[in-house]
């Protein structure tokens, strides 16, 4: 049986990093994780003028002095979530550039729920050459409502209104728990903001925030990615971090496929049948409901259950890009739509893969434990967006499993 830390979370440093910005002073960030999506944003908030220092797992954020209120294309469009960085900058600088995020490889992800919160709450925005002209200069507080719960619109509206006069909401918000890290990391810097996690949230506009030293919550996501490489391989393992709360929907699944999951104060203990029975249906869905983002990965697991699976992906419109490689492993699985049939096999074979993005190919690394023979996954940049070292963490669990990446792919994952 293994133990392993899970790092903190991706998905809510990112909007904790955009919201340092509204404290002109100091802001100290505990349990960050080493990943490419966490440079980027300290390229960022460095290229708007602010002097950052990681120590460690600390990120150490003085934002004393914005002088840029670009935010630069090549940030943008190497990460689309840079986009919260929007709100943040408006706040701040109430006169923002920022390009147009592009679509990504698991859909077309527009910000159109953001651009109409920021026009009701009297924004003015004007895109010019793929480029968004912002003006918050005549701000005021209103209420918004969302047709789709966003969590980027949702955190772009909390910090685009952490200084706007009056009140704000926002109803039909999205709940995940990083929306309820970054309202507890806000008001930990003065902010008065109610309702994060619930269907109203509601902000009350402050003159100031003051300096703040906060720790991020254990990422939800990397710690059910290592549930499934633990089920797909019949493993035992306690995960330690503050999992339990946050992963509910996640372990219902896990346990309907026969895993025992028990929850300590100090993380989950996973323990893994020795073949897996399938699920009748998952549905992604937002908060609280299966997070999409592991839907890739029960996927895998799910491969070589004893019976057959569907999977709806409805959240993102594109995200069984991981589907035909998981087929090349000899996996049976049929799509139509936002509709995947998994009919499990008894043995996947080894492969050459190629990941395409984040979890797609976090979710080949899953199959290739599991799988006769070697895996060679293509393009481990992506799966650097967002693992730490899943080299490093499924390694001391007992996994054969090296990284390979060309100079040019360290280079790039390395300087980012
Ligand atoms: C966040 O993306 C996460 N990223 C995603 O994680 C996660 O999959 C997603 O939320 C859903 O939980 C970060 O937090 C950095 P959304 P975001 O706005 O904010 C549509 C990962 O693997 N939509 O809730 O972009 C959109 O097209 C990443 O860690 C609009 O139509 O997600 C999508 O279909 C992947 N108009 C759906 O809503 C908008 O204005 C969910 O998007 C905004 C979104």
């Amino acid at each position: 049986m293994g133990e392993l830390t899970v790092q903190g979370a991706k998905n809510a440093v990112l909007p904790v990093l955009a919201g340092t910005i509204l404290n002109k002073g100091i802001s100290i960030i505990n349990n960050c994780p080493q990943i490419i999506d966490v440079k980027c944003m300290v390229k960022i908030l460095t290229s708007v003028g602010c002097i950052v220092k990681w120590e460690g797992s600390t990120i150490i954020v003085d934002a004393s002095n914005i002088n840029n209120t670009m935010v630069p294309e090549e940030y943008v469009r190497e990460m689309r979530s840079s986009i919260i960085m929007l709100g943040a900058m408006l706040a701040r600088e109430k006169i923002v550039s920022i390009s147009y995020p592009g679509g990504c490889s698991i859909g077309i992800r527009p910000i159109d729920i953001h651009l109409k919160a920021m026009k009701k709450l009297n924004v003015s925005i004007e895109e010019v050459n793929g480029f968004i002209e912002c003006d918050a200069t005549n701000m005021v507080g209103d209420t918004v409502t969302f047709e789709y719960p966003s969590v980027g619109a949702t955190e772009n509206i909390m910090l685009l209104s952490i200084f706007s006069e009056g009140i704000t909401k926002i109803n039909n918000p999205a709940k995940e728990p990083e929306i309820v890290e970054l309202q507890n990391f806000l008001n930990s810097m003065g902010a008065d903001i109610n309702g994060a996690g619930t269907d109203q949230i509601l902000i009350r506009g402050v003159s100031k925030l003051h300096d703040t030293e906060y720790t991020i919550m254990t990422d939800r996501i990397v710690a059910g990615t290592y549930m499934a490489a633990t089920a797909i391989t019949s493993g035992e393992v306690l995960l330690k971090g503050d999992i339990a709360q946050y992963t509910e929907s996640i372990m219902d699944k896990f346990i309907e496929m026969g895993c025992i999951l028990k929850k300590y104060k100090e993380g989950v203990l996973f323990k893994a049948p020795k073949r897996l029975t399938p699920v009748d249906k998952i549905v992604t869905r937002p908060y609280p409901g299966f997070p999409t983002d592991m839907q890739s990965q029960i996927m895998s697991a799910l491969t070589v259950a004893e019976g057959t699976s569907v999977i709806v992906e409805s959240v993102f419109e594109a995200r069984y890009k991981n589907v035909d490689e998981l087929t090349r492993m000899g996996a049976n699985i049929y799509t139509s739509g936002n509709v995947a049939v998994i009919r499990g096999v008894k043995k996947l074979q080894g492969a050459l893969v190629s990941a395409r993005e984040l979890r797609g190919g976090a979710s080949l690394i899953i199959a290739g434990l599991a799988a006769d023979g070697i895996t060679i996954v293509e393009n481990p940049h992506y799966i650097l967006r967002g693992y730490e070292d899943i080299v490093r963490d499924l390694g001391s669990l007992g996994a054969k499993i090296y990284l390979k990446m060309t100079g040019d792919e360290f280079e790039e994952g390395k300087k980012r």
